[in-house]
């Protein structure tokens, strides 16, 4: 190994933290709010104006912005908690069954789960959408795994990659005969539920977005951003992902015909804060101590130092993303030369965020891809696998006989490390590195 190639340690995903963060989360710790308040806030009417403009840059501390962009976002701890509180407005119960691509993570389908629901599973396609290769859901086995007790479809956006929502809306619209929405049970909750079934009229789309804020999809002829496309939306800021407020996560949705937003944001804000009809900052009013719980419900809510830290990485994420970019050339150029097959995070319809890159080398099994990851590891340089799929895992049966394009999708993948601290010698170095495995081991 030459100088140039001295062992390097590259790790999979640190996450991208400036002194702009530090600062900001510094000035929170001394404001004397530290939970739910004016940053959480802040940071919702950004996202929605992101969401909407595809600009991190609109000052949302105007009368006209709090007006416009205020109740359309919901932050919370976790994209978990933001899909099972999604699938809870929709009223998802014990009796329902929802749909989930057998390629995802855990999340997707725990928090179907949790409302009490059966998980469907559907395979993906043969190698991955035609174009992007990414492993997006059989829209054909979709349509047929739609049901009578079908409430919702989950897609997932994986690695940032927007799925085909053009051809989902088309399939549960098709299937709309088979839907029959919830009547009211006379709670607060099971009222709105019963409202959105009605108003949505067939089998929700909400889509899992935990890896794909920014990204976006050209979606009945115009180019949407995630989160302005599916019925509901759930974003991750995870520690790992693009966009991190260390945990955490957020909700969004399309306004409804006949309900008013600001009843489905108060409904997150119920039920991401035990069903208390007032948070802190209301209660801190002068006599305003007195408050209702409504539903013994959950514990979900982002915290101003969490949002604080959102804060700084929105005013910094089209640069973030655009370094994304500029890395994922060398990949591909990469990829190219040794015949690896890849993601593609760019079409002519579709721009990706970026967030992971996944490879797929040919005529190896599972145990010469694990050859390479350790090989990796020895040369510095961490790797990963997104994802086994779920029906291999104890949890949801360790059974994959029928999802064989999910399992052949994984058994020769892995996932390269990619982040916005790796410097240009890094991404060299990982090429290096990977060019010299694979020969040793294909
Ligand atoms: C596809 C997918 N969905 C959901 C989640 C859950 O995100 P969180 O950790 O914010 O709950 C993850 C986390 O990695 C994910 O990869």
């Amino acid at each position: 190994m030459d100088q140039e190639n001295a062992k390097r340690i590259i790790s999979f995903s640190p996450p991208d933290i400036s002194e702009l963060e530090i600062a900001e989360v510094a000035e929170t710790l001394r404001s004397g709010w530290i939970t739910t308040g004016p940053r959480t806030k802040l940071l919702e009417r950004r996202l929605a104006a992101y969401i909407e403009t595809g600009k991190t840059d609109v000052d949302c501390t105007t009368k006209e912005a709090i007006d416009k962009y205020s109740q359309k976002v919901v932050c919370l701890n976790s994209a978990t908690a933001a899909e099972e509180l999604n699938l809870r407005i929709l009223g998802v119960k014990e009796g329902d069954e929802v749909i989930v691509p057998a390629y995802t993570y855990t999340a997707t389908a725990s928090a179907a789960i949790h409302c009490g629901a059966t998980v469907k599973f559907v395979d993906i396609q043969k190698d991955g959408d035609s174009v992007t290769h990414c492993p997006e859901m059989d829209y054909d086995a979709l349509e047929k795994a739609i049901g009578p007790k079908t409430k919702a479809v989950i897609p997932v956006d994986l690695g940032g990659i927007v799925c085909d929502y053009d051809r989902i809306f088309e399939i549960v619209e098709r299937k709309k005969d088979l839907f029959t929405p919830i009547e009211s049970d006379g709670t607060p909750l099971g009222d709105l539920s019963s409202r959105v079934q009605k108003a949505i009229g067939r089998v929700a789309v909400m889509a899992d977005c935990a890896h794909s804020l920014g990204a976006s999809r050209d979606f009945r002829g115009e180019r949407k951003y995630c989160g302005a496309i599916a019925d509901f939306t759930s974003f991750s800021f995870h520690a790992v992902k693009n966009f991190t407020t260390a945990e955490g996560g957020a909700s969004t949705w399309l306004p409804l015909p006949g309900i008013d937003n600001a009843e489905i944001y108060k409904m997150f804000q119920l039920l991401s804060l035990h069903g208390q009809n007032k948070d802190a900052l209301a209660k801190t009013k002068i006599g305003a101590w007195e408050y209702d719980i409504i539903g013994p419900w959950y514990k979900c809510n982002m915290t101003d130092i969490m949002a604080a830290i959102g804060l700084r990485q929105l005013d910094r994420y089209l640069g973030l993303l655009e370094r994304r970019a500029e890395m994922m050339k060398k990949y591909d150029a990469l990829c190219a030369e040794l015949g690896i097959s890849h993601m593609v995070h760019h079409t002519e319809h579709m721009d990706s965020s970026n967030h992971l890159y996944l490879i797929r080398v040919p005529g190896i099994g599972e145990i010469e891809r694990n050859l390479i990851i350790e090989k990796m590891a020895e040369h510095g340089v961490a790797t990963n696998v997104h994802y086994k799929p779920l029906p291999m895992m104890t949890a949801y049966g360790k059974d994959c006989s029928e999802y064989t394009n999910a399992y052949d999708y994984y058994h020769n993948l892995i996932t390269l490390p990619f982040h916005t601290l790796l410097s240009d010698e890094d991404v060299e170095y990982v090429c290096d590195m990977l060019k010299e495995v694979v020969k040793q081991i294909v």
